[in-house]
């Protein structure tokens, strides 16, 4: 999705700018374009393609001014090229935009009629026109952008500069996420922390309908209609480095790396180690605001988090993507532990299909970036809908975070890569402590049965280390499998979900088409599919859906597919009619999930290097998808 960086302050805003929109690379675009004072006009230069065509373009240009605004395009309206490209330039005002606006048709006739000259396909362009023209009458560019605003349907951020207020900056929030960064000094706004980080730490999130006007060293918010609003400003103890690749040769691989540690921060805060014991912490079910849930009493806050425990009768888990295969891992857990019916549904079809919603009624949202528009409406709905909502994020503060009732956090740290991987494995870690926690409170789980997957839990990380020290052969496999037409993906119970996300990987980064399948379907039509140049990869680690899957493998064999597979230590069996047979450490069947996908990951990683993709922003994806 579009990048936003917006400057104004002593530095140089060039740099500011370019740098920020780079962190922001990973939101995935096809072109990108700043516009920056310089002696009182505007120099506005784009590019299509990478942020490199943009700064070879900016290579030796010099700005005389204090103020700037970029952005990184990911075509909606109009195809990927520099005249589509933004900030969009309209007598003196530039604009950047994220997200949709809905009406842009009728706008565009309007300002045709009117004989605007409109030199792009995209509906920002549109806006950028309503306010030159409204800035006409109300020569004040906060009064212009408040105007105009009653004009625009979507869901959409801008952010705007005129040149003739040197000293203003105007943004409005009304979808895609936008935050304030507070400066010495200095003012900036970003689509996303990680392109201020370097900055500063102090941030006010905008939420939707609200407008920044930033003038000069100072920053006043207001809501749509231009009442003055009071916004809490947050201090986040990121470092810069969490952001950097730190010597791994993409972001992916360097996530890949730090699960350990993302799944061991995902579980510390709800695990007591001494007793073994899962409580969860500070969840806010109370009516906290996101910002003050460190400040909760915990004890008392568990026991809120009890109350609703025991008295839901249904869970909805519902996400996009890869989130939504640690939801359907959440389903074998919730409902073989704690015992509590649980549907998993994808975003996009939950908002869409009129859900049954009964009384007493828990929805889990998942959600790495904590701004997947579906996911979003889907929080909204579930609240309309008399459910009580509770949100595994990533990123605290996010929207869906801060719309949510409950609040559970993945403690990845920051998330690259656009191929989900650390957020995942951190996810299933947080789903175990959640599934624990309720099965305890329903008193449906004996404390000996706690302590002995809290063990299983706590051994994950070092367990994982373990894994990623094979990385050798994964690679080896992953040299293997170049010339193979197709692939499906197998697995069996909790491991059918580990085959869709495997399938995922592949397709999102090696541009292979691969199929995620329960193993038990096989016979019901993929089977036909399967010849020597059919790759199976099945996942099947010794556990009570074992035996079953040996049997598909065994069938898929037979029609000359080729095995990768994925097992529990020595396992002859497997070896003898795999090509490749990639060995995990024993674990409980709750944890296994957390293992066995990362072969897959590497694997898909690297054959994609070997193809010579671009790992970390694949062709046609966004990190963050903020438009549905
Ligand atoms: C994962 O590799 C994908 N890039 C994608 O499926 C992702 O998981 C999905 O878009 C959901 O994102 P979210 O977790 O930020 O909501």
């Amino acid at each position: 999705m579009c990048g936003i960086v917006g400057y104004l302050g002593y530095q140089n805003p060039k740099d500011i700018i370019v740098s920020g929109l780079k962190k922001l690379e990973y939101r995935g675009y096809d072109s990108a374009g700043v516009a920056i004072l310089d002696q009182g006009k505007t120099k506005r230069i784009r590019a299509q393609g990478k942020l490199k065509e943009l700064e070879d373009k900016l290579q030796g240009e010099t700005f005389d001014g204090h103020l700037g605004i970029g952005h990184t395009r990911w075509a909606t309206h109009g195809k990927p090229s520099e005249r589509n490209a933004h900030p969009h330039q309209v007598r003196g005002i530039n604009l950047v935009h994220n997200g949709i606006i809905e009406n842009y048709l009728e706008i565009r006739e309007e300002l045709l009629t009117e004989g605007a000259v409109i030199t792009s396909d995209t509906d920002s362009e549109l806006v950028a026109h309503l306010i030159a023209n409204e800035i006409e009458v109300t020569q004040d560019l906060f009064k212009a952008v408040e105007r105009t605003l009653s004009k625009l349907r979507g869901a959409f951020s801008i952010l705007v500069m005129w040149e003739n207020q040197p000293d203003h900056l105007v943004a409005f929030k009304d979808g895609p996420p936008l935050v304030v960064g507070l400066g010495k000094n200095e003012m900036f706004v970003a689509s996303d922390v990680q392109a201020l980080i370097q900055y500063t730490k102090r941030f006010v999130y905008l939420e939707d309908r609200e407008i920044a006007y930033i003038k000069g060293t100072e920053v006043s918010f207001f809501s749509a209609n231009g009442f003055p609003i009071h916004k809490k400003e947050v201090e986040l103890n990121w470092n810069p480095e969490m952001v950097e690749k730190q010597g791994f040769a993409h972001y992916m691989l360097k996530e890949v790396y730090e699960q350990p540690r993302a799944v061991a921060s995902a579980i510390e805060p709800h695990i007591n180690p001494d007793t073994f014991s899962v409580s969860l912490k500070n969840i806010g079910f109370g009516g906290q605001s996101v910002q003050k849930l460190e400040e909760l009493n915990t004890a008392e806050d568990w026991l809120k988090t009890q109350e609703v425990f025991k008295k839901i009768e249904r869970v909805f888990i519902v996400a996009c993507g890869t989130s939504f295969y640690a939801g359907t891992i959440g389903k074998y857990l919730i409902e073989q532990l704690a015992r509590v019916p649980v549907e998993v549904d994808i975003a996009s079809e939950f908002r869409y299909r009129k859900p049954v919603v009964p009384p007493n009624t828990l929805v889990v949202t998942i959600s790495q970036s904590g701004e997947t528009a579906d996911t979003l409406a889907a929080i909204r709905l579930a609240k309309e809908l008399g459910a009580t909502t509770l949100s595994i994020c990533n990123v605290r503060n996010s929207t869906i975070d801060r719309e949510a009732q409950g609040h559970l956090y993945m403690n990845s740290g920051p998330e690259i890569g656009v191929a989900s991987t650390k957020a995942f494995t951190s996810t299933l870690a947080v789903i175990n402590c959640l599934s624990i926690a309720i099965a305890r409170t329903r008193e449906v789980m004996s404390i000996e049965t706690e302590k002995e997957l809290v063990t299983a839990l706590l051994a994950v990380p070092s367990q994982m280390e373990g894994v990623l020290a094979f990385d050798k052969y994964f690679e080896e496999a992953a040299a293997g499998l170049k010339l193979f037409r197709g692939f499906l993906y197998m697995g069996r119970g909790i491991s059918y979900p580990i085959a869709m996300e495997g399938a995922l990987k592949l397709k999102e980064l090696a541009y292979m088409h691969a199929e995620g399948y329960a193993a038990g379907e096989m016979k019901h039509g993929p089977l036909a599919l399967i010849d020597e140049r059919m790759a199976i990869v099945m996942v099947a680690p010794t556990d009570q859906w074992y035996d079953k899957t040996i049997s598909n493998l065994e069938e898929a064999r037979a029609r000359g597919g080729k095995i990768i597979s994925i097992g529990t230590g020595e396992n002859e069996k497997l070896r003898s009619i795999s090509e490749y047979y990639l060995a995990m450490p024993k674990t409980h069947w709750t944890v296994s999930a957390i293992i066995s996908v990362i072969p897959l990951q590497l694997m898909s990683y690297h054959l994609a290097c070997s193809l010579g993709y671009d790992v970390d922003q694949p062709r046609n994806l966004a990190k963050s998808v903020t438009v549905e």
